[in-house]
């Protein structure tokens, strides 16, 4: 399990830095998940200017960094001032900016405030249902008279312990039952995408292609050299395909896929056939096939692809009739 906390504040001279730092602190003695601290001053994003659209896939290179970190992490705590009796235009602002990075997530709050910032987390539950946050209800709430020297230097009482520690149980439990929701939906992305090879392969559309795989993908073709560095020599591999083939066809059979956080395993028998510039049907021949997807800012990619036969130890040929 990975949490995200996530300091909602980037004014200068914020109290939030104090009041993440202890919940970071607090966090990382815990055994049960690795907590990163998110400071959206690190990731500046602009107002936003386009929707967002649901399909995880985005132009502006912030916000697929900013994709990239949220899709990282199977749950949030948020740390939040409150601004007018709601959230700071900066968190709402990036939280806004990306979605499906969200969904089937647990989120929790730590807010503080001149009454704690009890309101601003009233509005940010209202968020999280939209982007199907499960907001869970244990909460730290730091008004800045009781839990702040001089309204400036955060000194939590005691008591404020125990109530963080019960936060982060809950965020840890809920983020954990939502992750096995979460692999039924990363498969059935990872299936679609690799739907998009056979689809690319079969109307020979480079293009399409390139759109599946990471720009550094390695793969270990089944075509020398020993590997293909770059989605440019990865496509220059399917280029060649095309060259032989008139009409290409692609199968792949069997695809078993385990999710875990952002990555994924998929493994299978894969088999390019069709027919032959010169007419000839060609079956093609087996190879087992193993994909590793990453989950970026452009969704699903692949980030290497392995296609292999045996080999027979005897004469040190391929064998390339083998049926699954
Ligand atoms: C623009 C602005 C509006 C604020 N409005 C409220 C408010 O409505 N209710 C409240 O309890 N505190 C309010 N405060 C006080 C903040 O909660 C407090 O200053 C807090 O330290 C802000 O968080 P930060 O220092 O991390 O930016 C407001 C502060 C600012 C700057």
């Amino acid at each position: 399990m990975k949490i995200g906390i996530v300091l909602g504040s980037t004014r200068p001279g914020r109290l939030g830095d104090q009041v993440a730092r202890w919940v970071h602190d607090r966090a990382a003695r815990r055994g049960d998940a690795e907590f990163a601290l998110i400071d959206l001053r690190d990731h500046p994003l602009p107002h936003l200017e386009a929707p967002p659209g649901f399909s995880g896939q985005y132009r502006d290179e912030r916000t697929r960094a900013w994709a990239a970190t949220v899709a990282a992490c199977d749950g949030f705590v948020f740390v939040t001032p409150e601004y007018n009796h709601s959230v700071p235009g900066v968190l709402k602002n990036a939280l806004d900016h990306v979605h499906v990075e969200w969904n089937t997530k647990a989120a929790g709050f730590v807010s503080y405030g001149g009454v704690g910032g009890a309101r601003s987390v009233e509005q940010l539950r209202l968020v999280c249902g939209a982007l199907q946050l499960a907001d869970v209800a244990p909460q730290v709430t730091l008004p800045l008279a009781t839990e702040f020297a001089d309204r400036a230097v955060f000194e939590p009482g005691e008591h404020q312990l125990p109530a963080l520690d019960l936060l982060l149980d809950h965020v840890v439990a809920w983020s954990t039952a939502l992750a096995t929701l979460r692999r039924g939906d990363a498969e059935a992305a990872i299936r679609q995408r690799l739907d998009a090879i056979v689809g690319g392969l079969r109307s020979k559309d480079l293009e399409a292609l390139r759109r599946l795989y990471a720009p550094d993908v390695v793969s270990f073709d089944v075509e020398p050299p020993l590997q293909h560095v770059g989605v440019d020599a990865k496509l220059a591999n399917w280029a060649k395909v095309f060259t032989f083939f008139e009409k290409v066809d692609y199968e792949l059979r069997d695809l078993v896929i385990a999710v875990s956080g952002d990555l994924a395993v998929g493994h299978g028998f894969g088999r390019v056939s069709g027919t032959l510039k010169n007419g000839v049907v060609a079956d093609g021949m087996w190879v087992r096939a193993t994909f590793v997807f990453r989950h970026t800012g452009d969704g699903w990619v692949i980030v290497h692809d392995q296609a292999s036969v045996p080999f027979d130890m005897a004469t040190g040929r391929g064998m390339t009739e083998l049926e699954p």
